[in-house]
């Protein structure tokens, strides 16, 4: 009688995990902004609520790594990311770039919140894989792009940034003639946030460089709660407010 019912609560118990997945990720919060990733929504060390790998393992292998790029371990979105309505922004270009051939941490951010891979598709871990513990997908106010890469409706990221008011090439784009006259902080990177290099032959590494600078999601977020983490959201400035470390103004001088 016991024994018959042991298999039943345990796959009433996992199920039950399945469908709330992620109410139960979004329930188990308790990291302040900037305390680190333990107990934010990016601890997966609980995926699905029940104790899967280790807290980076997630995204991040010593071995076996999906791309060598931050030895990445989730598997990429095979999306091309483009803005469907098409746009200029003082002339500059939006960029489009495939999730498995680029190298910024955008595509390693849209692995999962473009939707179209599921959270826990990881690769490598416990010496074997892949692992696939949560076949949830992001959806709702967490999927940035279209599960088929539509990047409509977001800020232009992955985007060349005119660093020192020189004219920047990043991925691909070149900021325009005009968009230098709307006004940036000289270097963000000062105010706390996170800037990148594109080499020219596809390597993005991070800091500013003269003429070869750009920003990322991880310029605005950083995605391990880090002690630059100013607000909700994993934020670089903050949410609200008009002060000097409102988000937005630590880039645009307005
Ligand atoms: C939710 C996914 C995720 C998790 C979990 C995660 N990282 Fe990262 N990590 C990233 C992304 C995306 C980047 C690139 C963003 C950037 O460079 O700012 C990155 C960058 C890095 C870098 C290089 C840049 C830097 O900030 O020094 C290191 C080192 C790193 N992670 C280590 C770790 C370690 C160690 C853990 C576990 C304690 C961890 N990460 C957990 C996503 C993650
Ligand atoms: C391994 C999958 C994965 C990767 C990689 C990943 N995220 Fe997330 N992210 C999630 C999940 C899951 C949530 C929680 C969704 C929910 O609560 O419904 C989340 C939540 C967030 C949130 C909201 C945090 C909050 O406290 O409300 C932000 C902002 C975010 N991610 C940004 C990023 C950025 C930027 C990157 C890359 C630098 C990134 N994520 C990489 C899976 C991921
Ligand atoms: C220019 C700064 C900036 C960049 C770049 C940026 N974000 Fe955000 N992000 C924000 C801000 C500000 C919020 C809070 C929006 C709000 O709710 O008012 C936010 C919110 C979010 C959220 C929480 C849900 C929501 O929509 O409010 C997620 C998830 C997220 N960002 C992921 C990403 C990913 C993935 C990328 C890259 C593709 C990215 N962000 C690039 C500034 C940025
Ligand atoms: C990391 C630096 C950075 C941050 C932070 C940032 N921006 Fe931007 N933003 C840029 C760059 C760079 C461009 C495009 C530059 C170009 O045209 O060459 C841009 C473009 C824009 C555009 C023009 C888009 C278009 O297609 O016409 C708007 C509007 C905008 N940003 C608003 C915001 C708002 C609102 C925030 C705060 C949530 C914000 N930005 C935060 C760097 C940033």
């Amino acid at each position: 009688m016991g024994t018959a019912t042991i298999p039943h609560i345990v796959c009433a118990v996992v199920f039950a995990h399945i469908g709330v997945g992620l109410a139960s990720l979004s329930t188990v919060v308790w990291s302040d902004p900037g305390d680190g990733l333990a107990g934010t929504k990016h601890d997966f060390s609980t995926l699905g609520g029940m104790p899967q790998f280790g807290l980076c393992t997630a995204c991040h292998t010593p071995h076996n790594a999906q791309i060598q790029s931050l030895l990445w371990n989730h598997t990429l979105s095979a999306n091309t990311f483009s803005w469907s309505d098409p746009q200029t922004v003082g002339g500059t270009d939006y960029p489009n770039f495939t999730g498995a051939a680029y190298n910024g941490a955008t595509a390693k951010c849209l692995s999962c919140h473009d939707g179209s891979v599921a959270i826990g598709d990881v690769g490598w871990w416990n010496g074997g894989g892949p692992v696939s513990v949560l076949n949830t997908k992001l959806s709702g106010a967490f999927q940035i792009a279209s599960a088929t890469g539509d990047m409509n409706g977001n800020h232009p990221v992955a985007m060349p940034f005119p660093w020192n008011g020189v004219a920047s090439t990043y991925n691909g784009s070149t900021t325009g003639a005009s968009a230098l006259v709307s006004g940036w902080q000289a270097d963000p990177d000062a105010l706390g946030l996170r800037l990148f290099t594109d080499d020219g032959v596809g390597n993005i590494t991070s800091g500013a460089t003269l003429g070869q600078t750009g920003f990322e999601c991880s310029s605005c977020h950083d995605p391990h709660n880090g002690s630059g983490v100013q607000d909700r959201f994993f934020l670089r400035g903050v949410l609200g407010g008009s002060s000097a470390d409102y988000i937005c103004v630590k880039c645009h001088a307005k």
